[in-house]
């Protein structure tokens, strides 16, 4: 069980030096309140064990690669194969190439394939190499709808007060000012105001980029349709961000379990098998910009990186992917997703706190509102203090989630359903009894 007293010494101590060395004393993601805080030692399966020795049942995956679990023995037998034949070379590798091949295997969209080191590197490029084929330089992005943390990608993640649409609302400090003037937001789920958004400015759009499963907000069908039916008949070329999807809501991402093909797609996370892999994939006659014999003409689009397609990555990526094909694999997923994703609306409903568990069975959040949550504007009805306190008695209990979603591997077994659904309604008490 983990909590503040039972945190040895020298788990204080490191994270003593993290506080002095680090700002704020983390690494950028999810920051747990101080009592709660710990440092990994290792990870095996569904389960994180800190340096004092506590364990965690684990929903945050490392932020969602993992959806074998950690240290899987497929992944690690060959990342060791591929250890001892060199880390990195920037040159073609037998694991690179056959992970590109594979993707455009699995991938609908994907003809091809450019390697990144990240997923906001792969969305980022995927903007760049848009507007050199559509020869436009706006993007139109959906208000909540998240795609990394560069500057495009900023905008109108999550905004307090929301504008009116199409403008945006800068998410961090030190953007620009002048990229406002080149991101466009529409509401996610409505196809009405977002076909009148593109009506108007399709002439000057490179891109329309969107999370097909935004954040824990499924689309409506007719929605997402309907954008690629609009962006379509505009020539503007429709970007999938699959960097949580891909891999994880079936072996060809969203765009095959929704049945909507874009042009181009990012992808990451799982396909880098827990290693710094990431790609833009899409339809060879945009990615063809991306071709070296391009260079020295205006419609050459320069992207290359110290680690892409790292061929320890690839490895990894390949040996998750194999095991991603096995028979029955993406049901059990939805399966064990399913149970706990019921199990936490039930908790809620029986303990007597408003809420609404949204997403799909791999990926799911709780939101304490008595709105359905069907865009990001709902997702501001819900009440954060109660959210905290619920990841927090969570984490109390040996629960560690994403401070917005629960992702579900392929390790988590019956003990560990049975230990998180006895802690939702432990979590779920605390919340009620802190309500006013
Ligand atoms: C939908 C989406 N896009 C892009 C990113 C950025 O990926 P990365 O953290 O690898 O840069 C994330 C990260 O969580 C994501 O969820």
């Amino acid at each position: 069980m983990a909590s503040a007293a039972g945190r040895k010494p020298e788990e204080d101590a490191l994270l003593e030096t993290a506080a002095r060395v680090l700002p704020g004393g983390v690494l950028g993601g999810y920051t747990a309140p101080r009592d709660l805080s710990f440092v990994v030692r290792e990870a095996r399966g569904p389960r994180v064990v800190d340096v004092s020795g506590r364990e965690y049942i684990d929903y945050l995956l490392g932020s969602g690669p993992l959806v074998l679990g950690h240290a899987h023995p497929a992944v690690v037998a060959a990342v060791e194969r591929q250890l001892s034949k060199g880390t990195t070379y920037f040159q073609l590798s037998e694991p690179t190439v056959a992970l590109a091949e594979e993707i455009c295997r699995a991938v609908p969209c994907a003809e091809q394939v450019r390697f990144t080191a990240s997923g906001s590197e792969a969305t980022f490029f995927a903007l760049r190499v848009a507007r050199a084929f559509r020869r436009r330089e706006k993007i139109l992005k959906f208000e909540g709808g998240f795609h990394g943390t560069h500057d495009y990608s900023l905008m109108s993640v999550g905004p307090r007060a929301p504008k009116a649409f199409p403008a945006p609302t800068p998410d961090s400090a030190g953007i620009p000012h002048a990229i406002q003037e080149h991101v466009l937001i529409a509401p996610f789920n409505d196809l009405a105001e977002t076909e009148a958004i593109l009506a108007a400015h399709h002439g000057d759009l490179a891109a329309v980029i969107m999370e097909p499963f935004q954040r824990l907000i499924p689309p409506d069908l007719a929605f997402i349709k309907g954008v690629r039916a609009i962006t379509a008949r505009y020539d503007v070329p429709l970007i999938f961000d699959e960097i949580v999807t891909g891999f994880r809501f079936a072996y060809g991402g969203a765009q095959e379990y929704y049945g909507v093909v874009p042009d181009l797609a990012a992808i990451g996370k799982i396909v880098g098998g827990g290693f710094a892999l990431a790609a833009v994939v899409g339809r060879a006659e945009i990615m063809r910009h991306l071709a070296p014999e391009l260079e020295g003409s205006p419609e050459y689009v320069t992207q290359a990186g110290t680690l892409n397609g790292n061929p320890i990555a690839a490895a990894a990526g390949l040996a998750t992917l194999a095991e991603l094909r096995r028979p029955g694999v993406y049901p059990r997923l939805f399966e064990t997703g399913n149970r706990v994703k019921r199990a936490l609306q039930e908790a809620a409903n029986a303990v007597g706190v408003p809420a609404h568990v949204a997403g799909e069975a791999p990926v799911f959040e709780i939101y304490f509102t008595d709105r359905p949550i069907t865009d990001y504007r709902a997702t501001l009805t819900a009440d954060r203090a109660q959210h905290r306190v619920f990841t927090e008695e969570l984490l109390r209990r040996g629960i560690l989630k994403a401070a917005q979603k629960f992702y579900i591997s392929l390790s988590h077994g019956e003990q560990e359903i049975r230990q998180t659904v006895e802690a939702f309604t432990a979590a779920l008490r605390k919340v009620a009894e802190g309500r006013p």
